[in-house]
């Protein structure tokens, strides 16, 4: 691998934007040298265009404040600038994905927070902790889209980032045949704070569109296999889920019932919990969390508030675990939506890449 990538982030204006510049600032890799977004801030500096926007608890970082913002849709000319990409922007699916497929066609990799590609049978959806070997499905990627270095990687959906993790080493171990899971999701989730979302003050929505269904289909890509030029998605778990948006700032819970096909102790999955790393830590990738799973065993945690920012905001917390009447066991789970949900867990998989010698 090189030294160091020359990165670009687009939709850097947005709120998963925010979050990769402020993660970039200091990053020992990737050193940021494009910001993209629409025509409407392309021209501004970078401090112009998000103006009053800018979510992140720390100040927007003076290298990035007179960057002029460029044209996201100047596909070519900002391949030629950087290595790779990260994309997170707000636009139609299908728009999203002949964007992304446009960078990659110009040779220029695609880290991806976006949902658009996430299905496509040769992009692989990579949690890096979970399943760092479906980056070997890039060669077929690149032979269907003729490019020697392009493709486009995603990452999976925020929601679900919070209680696949603490599944994946039960899965492995005692086998897991069903899962309910109710979610409670921060509204930076949806890219907006108390100040543009009111509406959320005093209340909970009972409604995220899209959200369940992704929380239900992308876990069982995440634990499918490579197979010829596709990735097949595993058949198990069942998983129903309902997701509802919270009145919490970062942040996203999960109530989790689980049943297994040979159930474990409660001891048993204590240790499973406290003794999971993953390629992540192995590598020792720089976003990597040291210890990736928390359990908290005092009765009242997790909550976002405390522990949203453990390991940078890349571990997940787990507590509450104990036996169910209807499931085996119940337990909460914890994430930050915007950090291990979202820009960190990107930039985790384009340090994966990297090492694997994707990037070069
Ligand atoms: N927020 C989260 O926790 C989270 C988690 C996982 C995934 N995601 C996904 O990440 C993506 C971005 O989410 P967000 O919350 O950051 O959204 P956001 O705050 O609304 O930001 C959207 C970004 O997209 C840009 N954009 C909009 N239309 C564009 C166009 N036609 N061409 C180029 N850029 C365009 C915007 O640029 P302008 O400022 O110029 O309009 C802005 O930079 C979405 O696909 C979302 O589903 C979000």
């Amino acid at each position: 691998m090189k030294e160091q990538y020359k990165v670009g982030v687009v939709g850097a204006t947005g709120m998963v934007g925010q979050r990769f510049v402020t993660l970039l600032e200091n990053h020992p890799w990737f050193k940021l040298t494009v910001l993209a977004a629409s025509g409407r801030s392309a021209g501004k500096t970078y401090e112009e265009a998000v103006g009053s926007r800018w979510a992140m608890a720390t100040a927007m970082p003076e290298s990035v404040k007179q960057m002029v913002v460029q044209d996201a849709s100047q596909v070519e000319e900002i391949a030629a600038q950087v290595d790779f990409v990260f994309c997170a922007v707000n636009m139609k699916k299908d728009e999203i994905k002949a964007l992304e497929e446009a960078y990659a066609k110009a040779e220029c990799p695609v880290v991806s927070n976006n949902s658009a590609h996430r299905f496509t049978a040769d992009v692989p959806m990579i949690v890096p902790e979970i399943n760092a070997d479906h980056v070997e499905i890039i060669d077929a990627q690149r032979r269907r889209l003729g490019t020697k270095r392009g493709f486009v990687a995603v990452k999976s959906n925020c929601s679900l980032q919070s209680y696949v993790p603490a599944l994946h080493p039960l899965k492995e171990e005692f086998g897991i045949s069903k899962v309910l899971v109710c979610t409670y999701q921060a509204i930076s989730g949806a890219g907006k704070t108390f100040e543009t979302m009111p509406e959320i003050v005093d209340n909970v929505i009972p409604y995220i569109g899209g959200e369940e269904e992704k929380s239900e289909k992308e876990p069982l890509k995440l634990w499918g296999h490579v197979e010829g030029d596709q990735i097949v998605c595993a058949e198990k778990p069942l998983i129903t889920a309902q997701c509802y948006r919270v009145p919490v700032t970062d942040g996203h819970t999960a109530a989790v019932f689980v049943s297994f096909d040979k159930k474990p102790t409660q001891e048993q999955m204590l240790k499973a919990w406290a003794e999971f790393s993953g390629p992540s830590q192995q590598l020792n990738l720089p976003s990597a969390p040291k210890q990736f799973l928390h359990y908290h065993s005092e009765d009242n945690r997790p909550q976002p508030k405390l522990d949203r920012m453990i390991e940078n905001g890349m571990a997940v917390s787990i507590g509450r675990l104990r036996e169910d009447i209807l499931f085996d066991y119940k337990f909460t789970c914890m994430s930050h939506n915007t950090l291990r949900g979202a820009a960190g867990g990107a930039v985790l998989l384009a340090e994966l890449l990297a090492v694997k010698g994707y990037m070069d």
